[in-house]
Formats: C-alpha cells, sequence, structure tokens
C-alpha cells in the first residue's frame, strides 16, 4: 500500500523542518522528489540526503512567488526525473518568528502582499505549472499545506497569512470540481502548531497533549498523494493534534 514508486514529487519550501519531512516521507515510499526551497544551501542538503539514504531527488531553488522561476523548476524536474505527479505546496510564511505578534490594525499595509504572495500566489504558481501535464496524463496529486490558523482562526496576530490560507483552502475546493473529471485529486492537509525555531509555549486545547512534529505531517501527505486515494478530493484534513478551536 501506498507504494510510489513510478510517481515524481515536487515539494516546495522542503528545505527544512515541516517541508523536509514531507520530502522524505515522499522518497521513503519510494517517489522521486524535487526538493525546491528559496535558499539553495537548503535545498541541496535534503536532496543529497535522500540520495544518500538510496532515494531518488534533485534540488530545485527558487521563489514559488514568480510564476516563471516555478516553471522553469517544473521544466527541470520533468527533465531530470520526469513527469510532476504529486505537487505539495508546502512554501509558506505565517511571519511567526515575530518576537511581538502584530494586531492587524497595527500591521503596515505594505506588509500584508507578503502574506498574499507566498501563502496563496505559491500555491497558485505551482499548481498553474502542473496541471496541464497532469490532466493530459489523467493522474495527478495536488496537495497543499494549509494551516488551522485559516481553517479556525488563531489569536496569534496572523490575520492576513490565515487569510492566504483560507484563500488556498477555497481555491482547492473549486479546483477539486473542475480537474476530477482528469482524475487529478485536489487535497489539503491543514496544520496545528508544529514548533521550529520558535517557541510556541506549552500546548493549549490539543486532546493529544503535546505539538505536533515535523514527522506528523509526512503520512497524511503520502496518502492524498497514493493511488489508494483515488476516490478522496477537495478535503482538508486536520493535523492538528485534535484541536477543534484554536481561539
Ligand atoms: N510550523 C507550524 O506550526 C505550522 C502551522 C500551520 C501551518 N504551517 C505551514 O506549514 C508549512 C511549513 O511550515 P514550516 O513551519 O516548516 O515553515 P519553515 O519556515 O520552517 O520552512 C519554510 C521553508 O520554506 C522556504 N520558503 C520560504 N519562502 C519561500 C519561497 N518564496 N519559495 C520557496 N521556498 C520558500 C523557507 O526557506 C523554508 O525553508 C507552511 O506553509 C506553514 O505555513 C506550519
Amino acid at each position: 500500500m501506498f507504494d510510489l514508486s513510478s510517481r515524481t514529487a515536487f515539494v516546495t519550501g522542503a528545505g527544512q523542518h515541516v517541508g523536509r519531512a514531507i520530502a522524505e516521507a515522499l522518497a521513503g515510499q519510494g517517489a522521486a522528489v524535487a526538493v525546491n526551497d528559496l535558499i539553495g544551501a537548503r535545498a541541496r542538503d535534503v536532496a543529497e540526503s535522500i540520495v544518500k539514504s538510496g532515494g531518488r531527488a534533485i534540488a530545485v531553488p527558487g521563489d514559488v512567488t514568480d510564476l516563471e522561476a516555478v516553471e522553469a523548476m517544473v521544466r527541470e524536474t520533468e527533465a531530470a526525473l520526469g513527469p510532476v505527479d504529486i505537487l505539495v505546496s508546502n512554501a509558506g510564511n505565517s511571519g511567526a518568528t515575530r518576537a511581538i505578534p502584530t494586531q492587524f490594525v497595527d500591521m503596515d499595509p505594505s506588509d500584508w502582499k507578503k502574506y498574499v504572495d507566498i501563502n496563496f500566489y505559491g500555491v497558485l504558481n505551482g499548481i498553474h505549472a502542473v496541471l496541464p501535464g497532469m490532466c493530459q496524463r489523467r493522474f495527478g496529486r495536488i496537495i497543499t499545506i494549509a494551516s488551522d490558523a485559516g481553517r479556525q482562526g488563531l489569536a496569534m496576530g496572523m490575520s492576513v497569512y490565515s487569510g492566504g490560507k483560507a484563500a488556498a483552502m477555497g481555491f482547492q475546493r473549486s479546483l477539486a470540481c473542475e480537474v476530477g473529471p482528469a482524475q487529478v485529486t485536489v487535497n489539503t492537509v491543514s496544520l496545528g502548531m508544529i514548533p521550529g525555531d520558535w517557541d510556541m509555549g506549552p500546548p493549549k486545547g490539543t486532546p493529544l497533549g503535546r505539538h505536533g512534529v515535523p514527522k506528523d505531517v509526512g503520512p497524511a501527505v503520502v496518502y492524498f498523494a497514493s493511488d489508494e486515494a483515488s476516490w478522496v478530493t477537495g478535503q482538508i484534513l486536520s493535523v492538528n493534534g485534535g484541536v477543534y478551536r484554536n481561539v
């Protein structure tokens, strides 16, 4: 079950933390993985580590907010690893490392675009680059990493980020209707809190009593990416320790 050895995956923002764990999980099921990150050294490090473990991977550094750059990275992936069957749009930015969360009313309007660009346009760009090929081949798995901040709300000064993530979730529901007849599925994994290089404090309201770790995310992505999930589309799965409401 969940054998991905005939598949090629493109994972954005996969140079560290959650994206890295997703790339490693897909590679662990046999997929060839194109590891994207804005920071080239991170992407190369992950790709090298997958190859060292016996997997297939290349690094495709670049900015997912730039459509032409994404198209070029997809072409490079297809030349090296074959057509992209699985797209995981993981690159995102909440601005959460700010020491003091900024309330929307205090935010500089010139900062709004940054969060919409990465969290919504980054998703649109990746999908736009791979969708024609997927529809033509009548197979595709589009998976977006969103946030419960966009699904449920979160009182942490991330309202514009939440809006960007919610836009991606609204978009995917309609896209799933458009591309379902071509046997392309479109699903979202919506995350709860997974500490990285910033302190999230103790877990609150999680029935399972802990924050997440990056390895909690990979298996959900592997499921949506699999042949076995061929009758599942337009869905949003929260991987969040069971938190029902964050606020
Ligand atoms: N960590 C959490 O608690 C949490 C919670 C909910 C949702 N998420 C979402 O999960 C995803 C991964 O989160 P994370 O915590 O691993 O983030 P992270 O900041 O640790 O890693 C994100 C990676 O994306 C890369 N990146 C940033 N901008 C990019 C761009 N324009 N093009 C290409 N790569 C870019 C960064 O260099 C970095 O390596 C994000 O979409 C995030 O919004 C995370």
